[in-house]
Parts: C-alpha cells; structure tokens; sequence
C-alpha cells in the first residue's frame, strides 16, 4: 500500500533517520517532514534524503489541517518534542507545551481530517521507556503493561501524551498504535546527550562528567533498529496497541564511557591523521583518554535502570535488534569522525552558550 506520511520533529536525530530508513525502503510513498527547527532540528540531518521539509509548529491546527487534505496524508508519525531530560528539569514547560499540547493538536486535527471524514489512517506515537519510572538491580525489565511512574518533568509529559493517544483511540476510535522504546544512539545524535558529549568532549581534552556514581544503567538500542521496529508497528502493529522497543544491550553508564575511551584511544593509534586534526585530545598525545573522567553532581531525580522486555514486539512483528553495542558504537564513533562538518556546524551555533549558562558545575563544555 502506498503512503502519504507525515513525519513530526523529522528535523531531529530519530526522526531524520526514521525519514533515511523509509525513504530506502518505501520509495514510492511521499514524505513530508514538519518540524519547528528548534535548537535540535537541523536541515542538514535531511540532506539528501527524498522528503519535503515543512517549517512549522505541531501546535499550528491549521497547519496541520492543511498539510493533512492538501497532501492526503493517511499516517502520521509523532517524533516531535522536547527530548532532553536535563533541560527539562532547567525548565519543564516547553516540554508541557510541545509534548503534551502539541501532541493533543495532532490528535484534535487528526480526528477531524479523518475520522470525521472517514479516511483509512493511522498515528504512530514515539514514546520513551522513562514513562515506566526506574528499576532496582533486580527488577524485570519494563513490559508493556508496566504501570506508569514517570519521574522528570519529560517523562512525565511524555506519559501524559500516551495517554492522550490511548484515550483517542478508546474514545473516538482513532486508529493509533504507540512504541516505547530505550536509550537511542547513531549518527545525527544531538552532542547534548551522553554519547555524542563524550566523543566531542573527548575529542577537545575537555572533562567527561560522569553523574553520581556513573552506576546507572540503561538499555542501548541502535536508531537504525529503533527505526526497523517503528515501521514494523506502523505496518503490522494492531491499533490500540504500545510496543517496547529495546536493543537488548543493558549497561552501566561506567562501561559505557569506557568502551568510549578505549575506543578513541584505538582510533587515535590506528590513525595517525587525528593527531592533526584534533591535537587537544590526550590520545593525540599517546596519553588514556579515560583521563578525562570527571564525577560531578548527579542529576536531580536521576533514574537508576531502564531496562525493556521487547518480546511482544518480537512475537507479533518479528523484531529483533541486530546492531550489538560494540558494533553499533564502534559505527557510531567512526560517524562522528567522519561527520566533524556536521557537529561543528551545532557548535558553532549558540548551543554552547546554552551549555556554558546552564552546566557551569558540571563542565560539560567548555
Ligand atoms: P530530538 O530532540 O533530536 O528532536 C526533536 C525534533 O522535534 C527536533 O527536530 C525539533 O526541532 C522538533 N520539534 C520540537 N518541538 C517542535 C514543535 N513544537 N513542532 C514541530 N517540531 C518540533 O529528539 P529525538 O531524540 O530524535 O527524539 C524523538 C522522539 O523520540 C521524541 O518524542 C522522544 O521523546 C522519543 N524518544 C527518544 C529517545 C532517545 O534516546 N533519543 C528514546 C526514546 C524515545
Ligand atoms: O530511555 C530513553 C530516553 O533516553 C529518551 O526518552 C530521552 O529522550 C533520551 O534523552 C534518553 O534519556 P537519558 O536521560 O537516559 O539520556 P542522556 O544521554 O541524557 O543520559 C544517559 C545517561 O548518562 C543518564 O544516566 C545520565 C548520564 N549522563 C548524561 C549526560 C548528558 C552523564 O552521566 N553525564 C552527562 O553529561
């Protein structure tokens, strides 16, 4: 069956590799991206791809109404939203505003564009494993009928979105299926976030800052297997439906930061250019970049484990992860390397200055 698929936050990290993926594998259905560009969208993540970038704000109704009978567009997949934990905690309500208002105006215009007007549809929601709330060591991993315990202001605004996809469906019966998914990496990773920090962090001999005790776990899942089990849901998932989407790969933040660090350490030995090209970094020097390992304040509330039981999806639609952490992080390194153009141009922006204002104690740039 051929699409018309509109793509929300398709400017971000996931989102613009959600649009990479469908546009390789679905080359005949259209595209069109809408995303605000805030500070985590980028042009330059859809560079190349076959899709149109609208610029505008889910809240927009009639945006949104319009793009929906202008371009007959029969799915919706729901990406945009604020994504960071940290920032917010700095300030919760733009993460009220565009995750929980902005996803009920979706919702609103897509009740009345199809159900109203009796089109075949479908909305896929993309939500996070922290709606679950945290793990002890022992706990089973998060399941889809996992009572919801949200702890951030994000987690919170993100449940409070689930429910308001779950209670369209029941309600109205619009036709919708949610996923649930853990920690994404891979390329267009936005360098706020823990593994794309680090490596320009290290890349600059600048400190690591390792939260508390750096003992936190969480589930690593490969946004290229995140995007393989969206489009899985979307096609096959039943409506009404979540699916928890994971990588299968649990591990301490610790053992994260040092795969990091003996990985530059080894790409730095094998490949004598980065000296040149980064001479700041201890590696270029011969010296362990796990000397940058800094313990700082630990992030208020901060959730122990997240862990997810992906069997439903694995049962019902035949997911399965196929990246492990050492390959898929290896991959994700070797992009960074590769893509400096790309993160020079965020750092050049005022996403510094951001950083500098807000994380002065936990000198998570410099
Ligand atoms: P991101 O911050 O990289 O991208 C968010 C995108 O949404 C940006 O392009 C931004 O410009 C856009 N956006 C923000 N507000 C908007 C608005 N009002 N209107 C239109 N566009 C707007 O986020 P991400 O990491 O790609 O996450 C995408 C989705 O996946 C989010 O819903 C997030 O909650 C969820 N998620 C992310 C992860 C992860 O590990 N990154 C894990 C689980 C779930
Ligand atoms: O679990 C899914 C969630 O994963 C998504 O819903 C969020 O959108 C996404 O941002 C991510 O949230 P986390 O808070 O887990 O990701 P983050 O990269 O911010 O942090 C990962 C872990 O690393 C966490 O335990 C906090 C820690 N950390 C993070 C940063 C930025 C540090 O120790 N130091 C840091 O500087």
């Amino acid at each position: 069956m051929m699409r018309s698929i509109l793509v929300t936050g398709g400017a971000g990290f996931i989102g613009s590799n959600f649009v990479a993926h469908w546009a390789a594998t679905r080359p005949a259905d259209r595209i069109t991206v809408l995303d605000l560009l805030t500070y985590a969208g980028n042009r330059a993540n859809l560079d190349g791809l076959d899709a149109e970038l609208v610029v505008g704000d889910i809240r927009d109704e009639g945006l949104v109404a319009s793009l929906l009978s202008d371009r007959g567009i029969d799915t919706i997949v729901h990406f945009a939203a604020e994504s960071h934990v940290d920032r917010s905690i700095l300030g919760p309500d733009a993460f009220i505003e565009t995750n929980v208002i902005g996803t009920h105006a979706l919702l609103k215009v897509a009740r009345r564009e199809w159900l109203e007007k009796k089109k075949p549809h479908r909305f896929h929601h993309v939500s996070t494993d922290e709606v679950y709330g945290t793990l002890g060591p022992n706990d089973p991993a998060f399941r889809e009928d996992t009572p919801y315990a949200p702890n951030s202001p994000y987690s919170a605004s993100k449940a409070a979105s689930d429910h308001l996809v779950r209670a369209y469906h029941h309600t109205y019966g619009l036709d919708v299926t949610t996923s649930n998914c853990s920690n994404n990496y891979g390329p267009f990773h936005f360098p706020e976030k823990l593994i794309p920090l680090f490596i320009i962090n290290a890349l600059h001999g600048r400190a690591l800052p390792i939260y508390g005790d750096g003992m936190q776990v969480r589930d690593w899942l490969h946004v290229e297997d995140h995007c393989r089990g969206i489009a899985a849901v979307i096609e096959s998932g039943r409506p009404g439906q979540t699916y928890n989407i994971g990588g299968g790969a649990e591990l301490p933040n610790l053992t994260v930061i040092d795969t990091l660090c003996a990985a530059m350490d080894k790409a730095f030995a094998t490949d004598p250019s980065l000296g040149s090209r980064f001479p700041d970094a201890p590696a270029a020097r011969g010296l362990p970049t796990a000397a940058l390992k800094t313990f700082v304040t630990d992030r208020p509330g901060h959730d122990r484990r997240y862990a997810i039981d992906c069997s439903k999806a694995m049962a019902e639609l035949g997911y399965a992860p196929t990246h492990s952490f050492e390959s898929g992080f290896a991959a994700t390194l070797a992009w960074y390397l590769a893509n400096e153009h790309w993160w020079r141009g965020i750092l050049d922006g005022s996403y510094l200055d951001w950083v500098r204002e807000n994380y002065a104690d936990r000198q998570a740039a410099q």
